[in-house]
């Protein structure tokens, strides 16, 4: 059978990616130019420096990849680009270069979701999970529980009320004066705490497998403000460890609560927040008490990346996915009821 190449290309936030995937799986370049370092001043990302810096970037980072890769742009089978969900500047940049190269190339051009991109992270590794699967999705913007029925079918059975993980991690970390982004900072002080030292609210929701994060966070700032209200120097690394573990323990609970009552055994996880080291322990004692067998990314392939882009354009490509070259770009789509000819 003819391989298949995708070219990926992702922009959705402050990353500026290209790869290219050979038949979904084999990562044969992976290049990302990271904005951090721009935006960490600023305490968070700022949507229209983002926007600019991926101006600057893109041509050169498609190039690289497609360089690395060792195949020509005439060997490329299909552009898969991140259509939604992000910040809207920053996607129409990767959007419009897609369409670009599309035209100029005469490939077709794919659009991908960018939290099915994050699951399908999971594909880009040795002995990769098949669908169904049970999924968490646990990134800045988004913490979901989906049932993944095929590679392009989910059914999102939680949601978070309010907060995102990430988001959760970076205003905690904001709140105990550390840099951005938050959650790596609270993932390096947590493993040097104690996470018994603080006693932090768990959410009661009617609803089994949503997630509510905004209580622990105002649960942090005022286990701050009472702290400098009586003069006394807090141990922050005994509160990143508390915090993490409350996190961790919230996000886990509920999936496996889910995958018992849906009778899953396979539990995959998503998304930046899965680079976490206690949600990575959390994750494999759960799954090993619940009997399922888990799948979560390398820590290289948590956060954003086009490969993961790239792996489910190949999904989408193969079902026959398409866009014209009047695709738009869209700030907010649900994962399940993707639609990008609105
Ligand atoms: O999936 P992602 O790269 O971007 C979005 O699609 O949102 O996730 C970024 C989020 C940020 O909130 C960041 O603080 C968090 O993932 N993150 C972590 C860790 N590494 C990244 N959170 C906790 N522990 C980490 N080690
Ligand atoms: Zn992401």
């Amino acid at each position: 059978m003819k391989d298949t190449y995708i070219l990926g290309i992702e922009s959705s936030c402050d990353e500026t990616a290209a790869s290219i995937v050979k038949n979904g799986c084999e990562i044969l370049s992976n290049v990302v130019l990271t904005q951090i370092e721009r935006h960490r001043i600023f305490g968070g990302v700022v949507p229209e420096i983002a926007s600019r810096l991926h101006i600057e970037g893109i041509s050169h980072t498609v190039d690289l990849a497609i360089e690395k890769s060792g195949i020509a742009k005439e060997d490329i089978s299909a552009i898969a680009v991140t259509a939604a969900p992000g910040l809207i500047g920053s996607l129409l940049v990767g959007v419009n270069y897609a369409k670009a190269l599309s035209l100029v190339l005469d490939k077709p051009l794919v659009p991908v979701h960018h939290l099915r991109g994050h699951i399908a992270a999971n594909y880009l590794y040795e002995n990769a999970p098949k669908p169904p699967f049970l999924c968490l999705i646990a990134s800045g913007g988004h913490s979901h529980i989906v049932i993944a029925h095929s590679y392009t079918d989910f059914e999102v059975i939680g949601r978070t009320r309010d907060d995102a993980a990430g988001e959760a991690f970076d205003k905690a970390a904001r709140a105990m004066g550390l840099s951005y982004p938050g959650g790596v900072e609270i993932d390096k002080r947590a493993v040097l705490g104690n996470k018994n030292a603080f006693k932090l609210p768990h959410p009661h929701l009617d609803t089994p497998y949503d997630y509510s994060f905004s209580g622990l966070k105002t649960a942090v700032l005022n286990t701050l403000n009472q702290a400098k209200m009586r003069g006394e120097e807090l141990n922050l690394n005994d509160l990143c460890a508390s915090f993490q573990d409350t996190v961790c323990d919230i996000l886990t609970e509920k999936l496996f609560l889910a995958a018992r009552d849906r009778g899953i055994k396979t539990v995959v996880a998503a998304g930046g927040v899965c680079a976490n080291s206690g949600l990575r322990e959390y994750l494999k004692r759960r799954a090993e008490e619940n009997g399922c067998t888990l799948y979560y990314p390398p820590v290289s392939l948590c956060g954003d990346n086009a490969a993961m882009i790239a792996a489910q354009g190949y999904h989408e490509f193969l079902k026959g996915v398409r866009a014209p070259l009047s695709l738009n770009a869209y700030a907010t789509m649900d994962i399940a009821n993707v639609n990008f000819s609105k």
